[in-house]
């Protein structure tokens, strides 16, 4: 693909993508870029009355979750309190543990030696804590609420010796982690919980696979879903992408292996009354242009920012069939070039949400040929944007935003379409503080 390909067309058509193209091939050059707790509790014993650190409030931060891989989770509360879930993936063990979590006694659970640094007074549940003369116990610590839930209903997985635990930190935010199981019974119970992050294991072998764990995401109704436990390669990196990728739980959050994201209160986080607001967007994983091979798009890291920012709701705009190619950059622009100059109308997996319970729509995409992917096309043609906001956003080489807005008004002449954001591609992958703070005070400036 280059600008000698798009002159060799005839017409009008190309004409006007090349004149689209002309200040976008100065900067967008197409040489492929070379892809390039004190050890008190070594015996599980639960130590509730040990916890003596008070709260600081004036510190109060975010929550911060880090996925270590299969269902360890590390979290560092407000008040810098650190609780590791399942310790078992990872190496990441240095912070001294407040509270350590075990859903059940399986090797890739309960590597409690593993949290060797413990701070004095750790606490310790495993699901013997939990569950005491067959009832699921709650205990409430000065930085955490832990209410124990049901988890197994398979072979594997008994319910009587497995829980999964849903957190409730002290700004509001509840995190579900689902452990190893199947469908349970308590699922239909817990939407009003109002959970914001829930994890569910999606492996397919030992427990559930990607199809059950999506109707339990339904059911328990949380603002994220996020797909874990999901690799039975014993891999090194314990989590499976493609699986990931593939599960299609509505409001997916897709975190990788050793990223950490922050956790907000969504009354904290939304300042649009009681609108609600989606974010609808592409991305594509691979080699791609000056970033070499990624594993989270480069508009995906935009769109997490405002739905962490907003507490929206995320719709990803993807492929039907597996028509991208992930492994040659240069490939998968020769499609696009194709798919562009016929107009084409990909096909897209089912659409999961319902337009009318958006009154903000945060619409977002890499630029393709100066221009959205055409992808994105198809769902335009399904969805009716008229009479919502519209918040336009780019990810790009050197284009901006590529008329993303101009376009959009014309495609809803009856929608409100705000200010757009552009961001440079690569410092999506590299300079992710930046990236977060054009974010945030763009944000600021459209929505208030
Ligand atoms: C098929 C294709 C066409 C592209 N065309 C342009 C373009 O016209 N202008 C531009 O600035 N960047 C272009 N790029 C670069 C992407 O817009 C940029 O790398 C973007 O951040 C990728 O986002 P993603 O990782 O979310 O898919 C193109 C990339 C691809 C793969």
């Amino acid at each position: 693909m280059n600008i000698i390909d798009i002159k060799s067309r005839k017409g009008g058509k190309n004409m006007k993508i090349l004149n689209k193209l002309i200040a976008f091939s100065l900067t967008f050059v197409l040489i492929l870029q070379s892809i390039s707790c004190a050890q008190n509790s070594a015996n599980n014993n639960l130590n509730v009355n040990g916890v003596t650190s008070k709260v600081n409030n004036e510190n109060f931060k975010n929550v911060k979750l880090k996925y270590m891989g299969q269902a360890t989770v590390r979290i560092i509360t407000e008040d810098n309190k650190v609780i590791y879930v399942d310790p078992f993936a990872g190496d990441d063990y240095s912070m001294p543990a407040d509270l350590i979590l075990q859903t059940h006694s399986h090797f890739d659970h309960a590597d409690l030696e593993k949290v060797s640094n413990r701070n004095q007074g750790c606490i310790v549940i495993t699901e013997k804590e939990a569950i005491v003369n067959a009832k699921h116990q709650t205990f409430d610590l000065p930085f955490v609420k832990v209410v124990p839930v049901e988890a197994g209903y398979n072979q594997n997985h008994d319910v009587n010796s497995c829980v999964g635990y849903v957190l409730e930190f002290k700004n509001g935010i509840k995190v579900y982690l689902s452990g190893d199981t199947s469908k349970t019974n308590q699922m239909s119970e817990m939407a009003s919980m109002n959970i914001d992050y829930a994890f569910f294991c999606t492996d397919g072998k030992f427990n559930m696979d990607n199809n059950e764990a999506a109707e339990c995401a339904k059911l328990v109704n949380a603002k994220h879903n996020i797909p874990y436990h999901n690799d039975t390669s014993n891999s090194g990196i314990r989590f499976d992408r493609k699986k990931a990728e593939e599960w299609t739980a509505p409001n997916k959050l897709i975190i990788n292996v050793n990223e950490e994201i922050e956790l907000k209160a969504g009354e904290e986080k939304n300042n649009m009354g009681n609108s609600k607001t989606l974010v609808i967007y592409s991305s594509f994983i691979g080699e791609q242009y000056s970033v070499g091979v990624i594993e989270k798009g480069n508009t995906e890291i935009v769109a997490d920012m405002i739905i962490e920012n907003l507490a929206a709701d995320r719709y990803k705009v993807e492929p039907k069939n597996d028509i991208y190619p992930r492994d040659s950059y240069k490939k998968l622009t020769e499609i696009a070039s194709k798919e562009l100059h016929d107009s084409a109308r990909p096909e897209i997996k089912d659409i999961t949400f319902d337009i009318s319970n958006y009154d903000t729509i945060f619409v977002g995409a890499p630029v393709w040929w100066g221009d959205f992917p055409m992808i994105m096309y198809t769902l335009f043609d399904k969805v009716d944007m008229n009479g919502k906001t519209i918040v336009p956003f780019s990810t790009h080489g050197g284009s901006g935003l590529s008329g993303f807005d101009s376009k959009l008004k014309r495609l809803y002449p009856n929608a409100k379409v705000l200010k757009g954001l552009a961001i440079t591609g690569t410092d999506t992958q590299s300079r992710k503080d930046k990236v977060k703070n054009e974010v945030e005070k763009w944000i600021k400036e459209v929505i208030n």
